[in-house]
């Protein structure tokens, strides 16, 4: 059995308008998906997941492919996250030359899915990088991003770009503009996210930002201007000492960009009621800044605030489900011990998805 994990992220600036070419800044953070992979003699491919949870998120299956789960999470995100395992499998199977390999998967999140926190790319980039080492190939964290990219791209109809593949595979802070994806230093940001239990649908969104590009100039201009604010923060972040706390003033302008960022995403129709609540609080709360994380539509948000005020006013927000600090994931994927009593195949009662 080979175990590999990759983090979750947030944007720290640039969703939405990186699928245009403009640079985007995501960060990877502390929040890993777990992806266990046995090969198997035949060709089947079997997926059990657990623990796809978040305070309340936790998918059940059981029996075969009949069995839809009894889940609190929606059918369709758990369709699309069996999606993104297959097309990892389909990558492993590529990179390692073996088109007929087996595996027995076990997948454990603690990212919540579809939240805007990179569910599907931390999946996908430790699923392939577990597969592919258990038949005996080894990626570089690059390659990785790289085959996780097509796969998402696969799922996504075309319609995504290489920044949260490329973060979830390296860690860190990175800067991703088009096909040019370089890691940067910052500083440890004290991020705190809000979660509002529920998920948008990246497809729809990312299909609804671009009908209004091509509709109207001003909203072609917006997603320019989102472009504008990642580079102004980007200069901000290569001024800053990675190894020092942030200064006050430093976290200041930074949140002040990702004010901005956040009302051009809301401008272009990806913010919901309960993000805007989530923003709002923290704002008041004395958040350097906040703003919605990922696709939008509902999910999470982060704010950066180094004091605990910002985390209680979320928790007591109508619409916040649940309120947490998170780390900058300096790792991105990693190999991990298998667990000892590990029975991938077994038939326990998470969910279980089987196909040839
Ligand atoms: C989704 O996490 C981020 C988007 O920018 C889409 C993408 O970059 O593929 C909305």
């Amino acid at each position: 059995m080979t175990v590999s994990s990759a983090p979750g992220k947030v944007y720290l600036f640039g969703e939405h308008a990186v699928v245009y070419g403009e640079p985007a800044i995501p960060c990877a953070v502390e929040r890993r998906a777990t992806v266990s992979v046995t090969a198997r003699d035949d060709d089947h491919v079997r997926v059990r997941a657990e623990d796809l949870s978040l305070n309340g998120f936790t998918v059940e299956y059981s029996g075969s492919t009949s069995d839809r789960p009894d889940v609190d999470v929606p059918a369709p995100l758990v369709e699309a996250a069996v999606g993104y395992i297959d097309a990892a499998v389909e990558q492993a199977r590529d990179a390692a030359d073996a088109p007929d390999a087996g595996f027995d998967i076990t997948v454990q999140s603690d990212i919540p899915l579809g939240a805007g926190l990179g569910s599907s790319a931390a999946v996908v980039v430790a699923g392939i990088d577990a597969a592919t080492r258990e038949l005996g190939v080894e990626l570089s964290p690059r390659e990785i991003a790289d085959r996780a990219y097509q796969a998402e791209y696969e799922v996504q109809d075309g319609q995504a770009s290489r920044a949260d593949t490329f973060c979830c595979a390296m860690g860190g802070a990175v800067r991703v503009e088009g096909d040019d994806c370089r890691t940067i230093d910052a500083p440890a940001l004290p991020f705190v996210i809000g979660f509002d239990g529920g998920a948008g649908d990246t497809g729809t969104l990312v299909a609804g930002v671009r009908d209004l590009r091509e509709q109207y100039d001003f909203a072609a201009d917006t997603v320019e201007t989102i472009g504008d604010i990642v580079r102004r923060g980007e200069t901000l972040l290569a001024d800053a000492d990675p190894d020092e706390d942030p200064s006050d003033e430093f976290l200041s302008e930074l949140g002040g960009f990702m004010n901005f960022n956040h009302g051009l995403l809301e401008a272009l129709g990806v913010s919901s009621r309960s993000l805007d609540s989530m923003v709002w609080s923290a704002r008041e709360a004395g958040a350097h800044g906040a703003k919605l994380t990922g696709a939008g539509g509902g999910g999470c948000i982060v704010a950066i605030d180094p004091t605990p005020e910002t985390m209680t006013a979320l928790r007591f927000t109508p619409g916040c489900e649940d309120a947490f600090r998170a780390e900058l994931a300096t790792e991105g994927v990693r190999v991990e011990e298998p667990p000892e009593t590990a029975d991938p195949a077994g038939d326990g009662d998470s969910f279980t998805e089987e196909s040839a």
